[in-house]
């Protein structure tokens, strides 16, 4: 049933079509973002998703996007309590408070995927990891996994959650800036190189891709994401052979304004 129909008698007819549709659900907490027209009638709508599901524990209401390099939005509690919640995902548990990091629950098919393709023993360079959604899988995999993030809470986050998936032995985690880190790692020899690097990029940072290959073997593999409109993705392909990859695969996964989208492309450096 649409978020709008469960508030009948709850909110007002003529207000009723300006509640969201629907709510994300990440853990137990559902994340909604309600107008200011309904600014007197969101505790009562937080408190009815509660009361109607009952794998919901808090409502929070988005009242501000993403914002800033951690990539964190700004949130109220409109019912319930905690914000630190465990998101599981393919067999890994995540734990983490919704309100301090980003966290993308939409990619874990993605996520899936990339980890498929590590090998025990490979050296892999996951920047911008957040709370460790790519990194946990690829290690659990047997990869050996440098992972950077600025976020120093997402730090501690992933730390835990490496932990409680039982990987920390194959992760290391650098609270960083992973441009400023890559230069770093580019000074040092070949036994700083890795053979596979998974990024998702944080919007229209594309230039990280010139950071990380320096520091990638010879036919050592990338993993890339970035947001295109899709009459881009020609023009896109030819640029990173002409850099020096070879597109291997590419796809479109996820939408995230209109028009533009959020793709993958698995690069080969040559
Ligand atoms: C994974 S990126 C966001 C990617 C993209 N927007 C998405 O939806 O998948 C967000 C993470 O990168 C981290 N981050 C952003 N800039 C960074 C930087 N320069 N160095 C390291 N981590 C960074 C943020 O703290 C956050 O945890």
């Amino acid at each position: 049933m649409r978020l709008r129909d469960e508030l009948l008698g709850i909110v007002p007819d003529d207000k009723r079509d300006l509640v969201p549709s629907h709510f994300s659900l990440v853990g137990e907490v559902a994340i909604l973002s309600i107008p200011s027209e309904l600014e007197d009638q969101k505790k009562k709508i937080g408190e009815s998703i509660i009361s109607s599901h009952k794998n919901v524990k808090t409502v929070l209401n988005k009242v501000s996007k993403l914002e800033g390099e951690k990539r964190v939005a700004g949130f109220e509690v409109l019912a319930g309590g905690g914000t630190v919640i465990c998101h599981r995902e393919f067999g890994f548990a995540y734990r983490f408070d919704v309100a301090r990091v980003f966290f993308n629950p939409r990619l874990g098919h993605e996520r899936r995927r990339v980890a498929s393709k590590a090998r025990p023993g490979e050296r892999v360079i996951v920047p911008f990891s957040d709370v460790g959604p790519f990194a946990i899988p690829i290690a659990a995999a047997g990869a050996r996994v440098l992972a950077l993030e600025i976020n120093a809470e997402a730090c501690r986050w992933l730390a835990e959650n490496s932990k409680l998936n039982r990987v920390n032995g194959n992760v290391d985690t650098v609270n960083c800036d992973a441009f400023a880190f890559c230069g770093v790692l580019k000074q040092n020899g070949p036994e700083m190189k890795f053979d596979r690097a998974v990024v998702p990029t944080p919007y229209g940072r594309d230039e990280i891709l010139d950071s990380i290959s320096p520091i990638l073997k010879p036919n050592g593999a990338i993993h890339f994401y970035t947001f295109k409109k899709r009459h881009q993705i020609e023009g896109l392909i030819k640029e990173y052979e002409e850099k020096g990859f070879e597109v291997e695969f590419h796809r479109r996964c996820g939408n995230v304004a209109p028009g533009v989208s959020r793709w993958v492309f698995d690069l080969e450096k040559l």
